[in-house]
């Protein structure tokens, strides 16, 4: 396994996480057995890394069982929603968490949005806001019940309104939609802020919602639950991107990796993504996974891939798109084809 340490901290994680939103229930069914088998695989393999989120269902709770007597052998991160950030609030969502999670303390607590209506438009979050989150986990980290916070979905127009100061020890990272088919971040230039920072990512779908591993071939196959709403499913995107996948899959093969070793591989390649956090809610896929450093991606295969997703990205998608099309500005959605 490879370890990385997040940001400027010293919170040393495996470089593929467990991603919990799969076992909350929002995902469709799941089976406690295979969460358990999961974490015993993950300990066994050097995982140590689990993300999870207040908003994901079931899944703290179910984590809280199954991590009793576990609990130090992983690094918990875990997430708050919501739109208000003051020290009460934050502290209040921070309680629920803990008693789920059956600990006195998460090691990297993350806000989950920047305020939703803030996203893209035109409204933004006040000074006073960006002041609470910074306050907030300050003083919960001094408390001794987070060890660090991150943020998530949080764009350069969002982090370069706090404090830089604020970077070098408490906010250490910031978790993202980043895969080959999935580079927004890197045009909008928050890649290059959270460098410049030292704020690394944490990489969300970085198998965009199982599409990077080839199961889904059968264009006439009905796209059901969460990925419905994702962008990627979407025609006229849909088949654009099952073209793309095609492309990246001749390229595993040709090194003898799977389509979802090389893209978890990729995401991982690159200095600033401290993991990828893969959803996993069946042993098998977890047991193929993990195997995904096994063989070192070859600094030309890297550069292909580079190049390809930033093709891809520039040519059918737009900078400022959310995954999620309820997320989205009309007119982006307009711009790539998809009705809504
Ligand atoms: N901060 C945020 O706003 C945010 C948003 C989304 C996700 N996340 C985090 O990131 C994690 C993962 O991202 P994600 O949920 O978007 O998706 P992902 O990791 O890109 O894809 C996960 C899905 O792909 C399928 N899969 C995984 N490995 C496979 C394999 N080897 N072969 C075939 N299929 C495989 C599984 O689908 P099935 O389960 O259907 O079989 C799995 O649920 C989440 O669990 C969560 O922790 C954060």
């Amino acid at each position: 396994m490879i370890y990385k340490k997040i940001g400027n901290s010293d919170l040393k994680v495996s470089a593929i996480a467990i991603g919990a939103w799969q076992i909350g229930g929002q995902w469709g069914s799941y089976d406690k057995k295979e969460v358990e088998k999961i974490i015993d695989l993950a300990i066994e393999n050097g995982v140590n890394f689990i993300d999870t989120a207040e908003g994901y269902g079931e899944s703290e709770s179910v984590l809280g069982e199954i991590l009793k007597g576990k609990r130090d052998k992983f690094v918990i991160a875990t997430k708050i929603g919501g739109n208000h950030f003051d020290y009460k609030t934050v502290k209040e969502h921070l309680t629920g968490s803990l008693k789920r999670l059956k600990t006195d303390y998460i090691d990297l607590y993350q806000i989950h949005w920047p305020k939703m209506k803030h996203l893209w438009h035109k409204e933004d979050m006040s000074e006073k806001d960006y002041e609470d989150i910074a306050d907030s986990m300050k003083k919960l980290q001094k408390e001794g019940l987070i060890r660090f916070a991150g943020v998530s979905n949080f764009r350069k127009k969002h982090l370069q309104n706090f404090k830089k100061e604020i970077f070098s020890s408490v906010i250490i990272s910031n978790q993202v939609p980043y895969s080959l088919i999935w580079r927004c971040y890197d045009i909008d230039e928050t890649t290059d802020f959270c460098i410049e920072n030292k704020v690394d990512y944490l990489a969300y779908s970085p198998l965009a919602e199982g599409l990077l591993t080839g199961r889904f071939k059968d264009r006439s196959e009905i796209i059901e639950n969460i990925r419905k709403n994702n962008v990627l499913f979407n025609e006229p995107v849909y088949s654009k991107v099952l073209n793309f996948i095609d492309e990246i899959e001749k390229i595993a093969k040709d090194i003898g990796m799977s389509l979802s070793q090389i893209a978890i591989n990729w995401c991982v390649s690159k200095n600033y993504v401290a993991s990828a956090l893969v959803g996993m809610r069946k042993s098998i896929h977890f047991e193929e996974n993990i195997k995904s450093f096994n063989k070192k991606l070859p600094e030309d295969i890297i550069k292909t891939l580079d190049q390809l997703s930033l093709d891809f990205q520039k040519r059918y998608l737009v900078e400022r798109l959310e995954l999620w099309i309820g997320n989205c500005l009309k007119e982006d959605l307009e711009k790539i084809g998809i009705k809504n």
